[in-house]
């Protein structure tokens, strides 16, 4: 018998102790300080913050720590220890040189967002640094870890040139620096979720983001007053942001909504049934397959009107009301907006539905299930067993807590 594979988690000290270490290592000298952000979950409201919809993440307890110093040059310097990866990977650049599409690697969820920073007249006149990365966020598993990145990043930058760490507010212009880091310079075409969850995350609350009103509500999110928890199952089939899926789907979504209500308007300021008799004119007059058009804008506007729901559920500690909303969000994604995966839609079936869906982008990533602490182990063995028999990579597993977001360690 194969033992469970459990995502390693360290405490925010181990993870400031082992930043620093591997700062003096490569670096030979001790960095200005440590900065940490979380990965996050999405509970329910998936592929709908770009079109105005609503969502409910949380923030996680396993993050990214970045330990920084800034340098007298423009110069940016990084090692990165990712999770799993026997040895740290190297990069250097010069800020100059930073732009859309370049550089086309991992290092420009780092550097992309003092690009950002500095286009946006954040930080105008970032020096260079040197960075070391350490990460207990799994990478491609639907988790985040591009957002755990861009956040510590933005939060180091942010206090090491204005000399004090961000206000609410200021956390606030942080988010659309990440954003442009990661639509621009990475070229993913991503909505604002991811970023949000770590900047504005507080330990024991998930967030109901409401894309449209943009605005952030914290709630109670305690399931072990419920004997309950939350059970992530990384299927680790990679998925990517940047490869043309994730687009194709929001781009639809941008051309409807231009069409039906404008620029700079979102889907909400139209009743459902409304949009979607209009989509449908649009689709044929356009020469889509309106069969498409309709489903994946069917997929947005319930997706929102269900979070809504959910969030009103959560709020009533209605549990069972909350997981089968979670049942129906992921049997849209499937089925309407068709992003689940076999890997992710095994472990859907594995973990028996109720309470379960995939969480984040998809086309790979991971499936969370919402359950009583009792069932945890038989259920991860029963998405374990059907992973095998269907010949899937093995699937590791972590129990997810909310915790705080984005901040300095030390
Ligand atoms: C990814 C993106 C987010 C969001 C989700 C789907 O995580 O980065 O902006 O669109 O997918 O909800």
């Amino acid at each position: 018998m194969k033992m469970t594979q459990w995502i390693n988690t360290r405490t925010p000290e181990e993870l400031d102790r082992d930043a620093r270490q591997l700062f003096d290592d490569h670096f030979g000298t001790k960095p200005a300080g440590v900065w940490a952000a979380p990965g996050r979950v999405n509970v329910i409201g998936d592929h709908v913050d770009y079109a105005g919809g609503v969502s409910i993440p949380f923030a996680l307890t396993q993050m990214t720590a970045l330990a920084v110093r800034l340098r007298s040059d423009q110069r940016v310097r990084i090692i990165s220890q990712a999770p799993g990866a026997i040895d740290p990977l190297s990069f250097e650049m010069e800020l100059s040189e930073v732009g859309p599409k370049h550089p086309d690697n991992w290092a420009g969820y780092v550097v992309g967002v003092l690009w950002a920073g500095q286009q946006s007249g954040i930080w105008p006149n970032c020096p260079g640094m040197d960075i070391a990365i350490v990460s207990d966020v799994p990478v491609g598993s639907g988790l985040s870890s591009s957002a755990a990145l861009e956040c510590a990043i933005a939060v180091a930058a942010f206090e090491l040139t204005h000399g004090h760490a961000p206000s609410q507010e200021e956390r606030g212009q942080l988010v659309p620096v990440c954003m442009r880091a990661e639509n621009d310079v990475v070229g993913a075409s991503t909505g604002g979720l991811d970023q949000r969850a770590s900047l504005f995350g507080v330990a024991g609350k998930a967030l109901v983001i409401d894309f449209h009103a943009d605005t952030v509500t914290l709630v109670p999110f305690d399931l072990a007053a419920q004997d309950m928890v939350l059970l992530v199952a990384d299927t680790n089939a990679p998925h990517a942001l940047n490869d043309g899926q994730y687009a194709s789907r929001r781009g639809i979504i941008d051309e409807v909504s231009l069409a039906l209500v404008g620029e700079g308007k979102t889907l909400r300021e139209i009743a459902a049934e409304q949009a979607l008799s209009q989509a449908d004119a649009w689709a044929i007059e356009q020469g889509l397959d309106a069969s498409i058009v309709r489903r994946r804008l069917q997929h947005v506007v319930e997706e929102t009107q269900r979070t809504l729901k959910a969030a009103e559920a959560l709020q009533d500690a209605d549990m069972a009301a909350f997981r089968q909303y979670m049942q129906e969000s992921h049997e849209s994604l499937r089925d309407l907006y068709e992003v689940v995966t076999e890997e992710l839609e095994s472990a859907f079936q594995a973990a028996g539905r109720f309470g379960a869906r995939m969480t984040g982008g998809g086309f790979g990533g991971s499936v969370i299930v919402l359950l009583p602490e009792s069932e945890v182990e038989d259920t991860v063995a029963q998405i374990s067993r059907a992973a095998a028999d269907a010949g899937f990579p093995e699937c590791s597993f972590l129990l997810a807590v909310p915790g705080d977001g984005a901040r300095r360690l030390s």
